[in-house]
């Protein structure tokens, strides 16, 4: 018979059925998406409900670096895996083909993605936030501007900046990227708003400009106490600083007048950008910030990590530091003789082993580890459909740690760059549309620096983790800080 207690236990059975059959077919849909999919990469694993893989990502720091976690998947999955990450379906494409396929894009079927809060701090004028004809015609302006051939006409100011602002490293224990940032963002400021760095404005922008760049990563929560906040509202005031100049500017060009930063101005991709159009309407002053903004606060932290690195590495490899100096001391007395103190770019070609250092610190530690693109149709590839939607990430880093290009990738030797690298496999300002505009002044800073510090100073390491964190960017966990002392050169 039907006791009381058979019905209730059937009833319990019965209810759990209910809540569990939902929830693994909701799981059993999640680990088996795509396979619906003609030909969709079915390896690899989209981890749990909606976070995916995501925690296992962000929490690649130290020993655990992004390179460990793309390796063990490339070694259970194949060059090519799925996986979910930042709340996408996501694609990891690797090897070089894979890479140049998403940068260039041959058939316009992706688009850019960056972080939400990238976006809120950067503005929707954003070079990053910009797709189509409004992306190629502000990509043009911004990277004319900081071509070789631009930056030419500026590497005297740029150089004046730099010793000055070395000269008080002397006799102090500095943290090198820190320390280094704040430089390139007085260069920055000068460059794209030719504000000079002397001006009391530069200095208050600089602060502000700080704040921005600590919230471009940071979860987008406008509440105050985070880090997006207190960065969201350094931009608002940025803005408040520089919308002022911009319709001075504007107001000067009209009138035909002259303002106190009209000779700046005459520098500067401003002239383009007040005339340009964006969604069929004269650019507003708001996009106008935007668009300058951009370059400096996404681009100051690249060329400070790359001179932290290369001391570090440059440190550790008494060497290698020697032929460094060595051939900085000769270019040094060849300038001295003709009565020059600044480097200028036509001396960067007589700096070629500083330039192998340079390249072989944008190798071993890719600054920028990887890129992602949205499919915005299903895309054929390889015989592989990518479905629209889908997040496609390439890690390049991995290629420039391919012992098949770069033998015993671990080893810090700028001698393989005694030839140019070959770009099918040394993309570390990436490629196709988006290229990296500041790759230029990122080489032009980067060996004005090296070459400044090289030759007037020599150091002890006080502090270094030698522990990096890759993601977004790769940086120094706990800085390097070295004590600096000035440096006699014998005749
Ligand atoms: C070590 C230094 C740097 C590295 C490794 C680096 C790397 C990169 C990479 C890989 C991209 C391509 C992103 C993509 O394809 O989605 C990129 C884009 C970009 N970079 Fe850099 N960068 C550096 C310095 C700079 C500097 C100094 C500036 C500014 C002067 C700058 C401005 C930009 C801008 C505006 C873009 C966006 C291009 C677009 O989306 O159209 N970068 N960078």
């Amino acid at each position: 018979m039907w006791t009381e207690e058979y019905i209730s236990a059937v009833q319990l059975i019965l209810t759990a059925l209910a809540v569990f059959c939902p929830v693994f077919l909701i799981w059993w849909n999640w680990q088996t998406a795509g396979r619906g999919f003609r030909s969709i990469p079915s390896k690899g694993s989209l981890g749990w409900l909606i976070i995916g893989e995501t925690l296992s990502v962000v929490r690649c720091t130290g020993e655990f670096t992004f390179e460990r976690w793309l390796r063990e998947r490339l070694q259970k999955y194949g060059t090519m895996f799925k996986s979910h990450v930042f709340l996408r379906p996501t694609i990891v494409m690797t090897t070089p083909e894979e890479v140049k396929f998403v940068l260039v894009d041959p058939h316009k079927q992706m688009i850019n993605c960056p972080p939400p809060s990238l976006k809120g701090i950067l503005g929707n004028s954003s070079i990053f936030v910009l797709e189509g004809k409004e992306h190629r015609d502000v990509y043009k302006i911004v990277n004319d501007s900081v071509l070789m051939r631009e930056l030419k006409t500026k590497t005297s100011d740029f150089s004046r900046v730099m010793r000055h602002s070395l000269s008080s490293w002397e006799g102090r224990t500095v943290d090198v990227a820190g320390a280094m940032q704040k430089i390139i963002f007085k260069i920055m400021t000068l460059n794209f708003f030719g504000i000079p760095w002397e001006d009391e404005i530069a200095e208050r922008i600089g602060t502000r400009l700080q704040a921005c760049t600590q919230g471009l990563t940071s979860l987008p929560i406008y509440f105050p106490g985070t880090v997006f906040y207190k960065a969201s509202n350094a931009r608002k005031e940025v803005d408040q600083i520089v919308l002022p100049i911009i319709r001075k500017l504007r107001s000067t060009e009209t009138s035909g007048g002259s303002s106190e930063y009209a000779s700046s101005a005459a520098r500067l991709p401003y002239q383009n950008l007040l005339d340009f159009e964006l969604n069929g309407e004269k650019i507003s002053d708001t996009a106008v910030c935007d668009i300058l903004l951009s370059p400096i606060l996404t681009g100051n932290q690249g060329p400070s990590t790359v001179v932290t690195l290369a001391i570090y590495h440059l440190t550790k490899n008494p060497s290698i530091l020697q032929r460094a100096q060595a051939e900085v001391d000769r270019i040094r007395k060849q300038k001295e003789e003709l009565g020059e103190t600044d480097l200028s770019v036509s001396d960067l070609k007589d700096l070629k082993y500083l330039t192998q250092v340079f390249n072989e610190v944008l190798r071993i530690a890719t600054v920028v580890p990887a890129v992602g693109r949205i499919a915005t149709e299903d895309i054929h590839f390889n015989g592989y459909v990518i479905p629209k939607g889908w997040f496609m990430l390439v890690p390049f880093m991995l290629t420039h740690m391919d012992p098949e290009f770069y033998p015993e990738p671990s080893k810090f030797d700028p001698d393989r760059f005694e030839t140019p690298p070959d770009p099918g496999k040394f993309f570390p300002f990436g490629r196709g549309n988006r290229t990296c505009v500041g790759r230029d002044f990122t080489k032009l800073v980067v060996l004005m620096a090296l070459y400044n510090i090289l030759s007037d100073f020599t150091w002890d390491v006080v502090r270094c983790s030698g522990k990096f964190k890759s993601l977004p960017t790769v940086q120094m966990i706990g800085g390097y800080h070295i004590s600096i002392k000035s440096r006699t050169v014998l005749p």
